[in-house]
């Protein structure tokens, strides 16, 4: 392994992640492993440097008192204690902080600042290689972020030995899945089986007006079309999947409790019996990005917005029908395209269509028309839990509903949602 770690230990405080990101940005690798991991596991992790134990103010559990081991106390590795046992005071200036972080790290520990995305990947494929050796992988490969990411790591590792499969549900938005092919198959060579589950996957949800019954049904269908195609498949063993380290530290470790479940599509088979293959699991969203762009990945793969799991599927509101669903895929192309042209990707944190299930009156050429109308959504968030709403330019908000009436078939208003989370979600379902 090529890069020195500084262990951050789990005492229950919400400041750890920010802890090893601080630690990371100062290019030395950092994790954060539970409190009660003993000397021997810590040693056995690689090229251990130093240990931060981070309490905060309450190192209480359930109402029970934690602490590390005294044998870690003991040992040789040096230790910085923040905030613990309030004898150790942390400052509270980002400045000061990081003058005593670069002390730590660097004077006391000896650390070497060589936390990069080449040196990662090199790690990574060595990983891999020895981990899957000359089985067989498989891949869910959606296209978006965290899978691509993973897709492109393990063909570099393993190359022909990963079998990715893309299943196009109908539900994405325009131009994706023909990227995917693009980039995965004719670009990077990869054996990449493609899944036309359009009409299925239509089929299923026709009628389906709940929001909550479209999600399942979306979710089921998806792992039953991958287990077939896994099926059809020989000998494989591993499956390799696109766990980032926020669902490993948002899932609950032994004592943080989970902040929130999760609610993507992602939920794969259990009873195939693989192995996991996890390469992104220690990494940030932000580093994972960076790994992708390392990996030679398209930016508008790398950099792109979030994306709901169930896809349009969300957005065509209530029964989902296919007109209405080319409707929001292509005004969202219009009003994605737009946005690029206009500075506005990577400024606005999301920015969507949603088309609800209403007609209303309107005139074109002359003559009365009953048409769809058209949602747009443009907001801010630092967590999704709350939100604000993008101050679009009026003449563009103008522009794009004059391209969305114009270009898109059946759709004659368009609407732009001013309301903040809350009171809205960001999604309409
Ligand atoms: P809401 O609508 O709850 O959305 O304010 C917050 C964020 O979550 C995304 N979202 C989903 N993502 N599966 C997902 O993977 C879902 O079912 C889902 N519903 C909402 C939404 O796009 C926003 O970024």
């Amino acid at each position: 392994m090529k890069q020195d770690m500084i262990v951050v230990l789990d005492l229950g405080s919400e400041e750890n992640p920010k802890i090893a990101r601080e630690i990371r940005a100062l290019g030395v690798y950092s994790e954060i492993h539970p409190h009660d991991i003993t000397l021997a596991e810590l040693k056995a992790l690689p090229n251990v440097k130093g240990i931060v134990l981070n309490g905060g103010p309450n190192r209480v559990v359930d109402g029970v008192a934690i602490d590390v081991s005294q044998e870690i106390y003991d040992c040789d590795i040096p230790t910085l204690l923040v905030d613990h046992r309030g004898d150790a005071p942390w400052p509270a200036d980002d400045k000061e902080r990081e003058t005593a972080l670069k002390n730590f790290i660097f004077i006391i520990c000896g650390a070497e600042a060589n936390w990069n995305m080449d040196n990662f990947i090199a790690d990574q494929v060595e990983l891999i290689r020895r981990q899957v050796g000359d089985k067989k992988v498989l891949l869910a490969l959606s296209g978006g972020v965290d899978s691509s990411v993973v897709a492109a790591l393990l063909i570099k590792a393993i190359g022909k030995q990963l079998t990715c499969v893309h299943v196009n549900h109908g539900l994405l938005r325009k131009g994706e899945p023909e990227q995917v092919v693009k980039v995965f198959r004719d670009e990077m060579d990869a054996n990449l089986v493609y899944v036309d589950a359009v009409d299925r996957f239509l089929d299923k949800l026709a009628g389906v007006a709940d929001p909550e019954r479209k999600r399942k049904i979306i979710g089921g269908e998806f792992i039953r079309v991958f287990e077939e195609e896994a099926r059809k498949l020989d000998g494989i063993e591993f499956l390799g999947q696109g766990t980032i380290y926020p669902d490993i530290i948002e899932s609950g470790t032994k004592t943080v409790k989970a902040v929130k479940s999760h609610h993507n599509v992602g939920g794969l088979p259990e009873n195939l019996n693989f192995q996991l293959v996890e390469p992104l699991k220690m990494l940030f969203k932000d580093e994972v990005r960076a790994c992708g762009k390392a990996l030679g990945l398209p930016d508008n793969m790398v950099y792109r917005q979030p994306f709901p799991g169930p896809g349009l599927g969300v957005r065509c509101l209530g029964a989902i029908t296919r007109d209405r669903l080319e409707a929001v895929r292509e005004s969202d192309a219009i009003l994605r395209e737009e946005f690029a042209k206009n500075g506005l990707e990577g400024k606005v944190w999301q920015y969507f269509t949603a088309i609800p299930d209403l007609k209303s009156v309107g005139v074109r050429d002359n003559r009365r028309v009953d048409e769809w109308c058209v949602i747009i959504r443009a907001v801010n968030t630092v967590d999704a839990m709350t939100a604000t709403v993008e101050n679009v330019p009026f003449d563009l908000l103008q522009h794009i509903t004059r391209r969305i009436t114009s270009e898109v078939k059946g759709v004659n208003r368009v609407l732009f949602d001013l309301t903040t989370k809350p009171t809205g979600t960001i999604e309409w379902e």
